[in-house]
């Protein structure tokens, strides 16, 4: 799992009329994710081309956020020691957020 292009960022956010704050970076699976202070990890995960956060426990099919607003559960992952949607989390700086199997395959 990780980003699909070097150039996903600039290409999945908008750039004209939107105000964003401050540039930051934050760490997925120990690699540097860069962001912008107010938007969930689930977007910048996908602004960076991250699109597997976990996979399937059932048939091991990977999986990614689906409708970003804390519904569907499908965005899952290891915040603060603590499973949450990552669609629900606000980034910040340092903040380390790992994905559900990245996290059970090394412990
Ligand atoms: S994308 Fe559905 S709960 Fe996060």
């Amino acid at each position: 799992m990780s980003p699909q292009s070097p150039h996903a960022l600039a290409s999945l956010r908008r750039d004209a009329a939107v105000r964003r704050g401050a540039a930051l970076h934050f760490l997925m699976n120990d690699q540097q994710i860069p962001a912008f202070a107010g938007e969930s990890v689930a977007a910048a995960l996908l602004a960076s081309g991250w699109r597997e956060l976990r996979h399937s426990p059932r048939n091991e099919e990977p999986r990614g956020a689906f409708c970003f607003m804390g519904s569907c559960q499908e965005c899952l992952v290891w915040v603060d020691n603590r499973k949450l949607p990552s669609c629900q989390v606000a980034v910040r700086e340092g903040l380390a957020v790992e994905s559900l199997d990245w996290r059970e395959a090394h412990r």
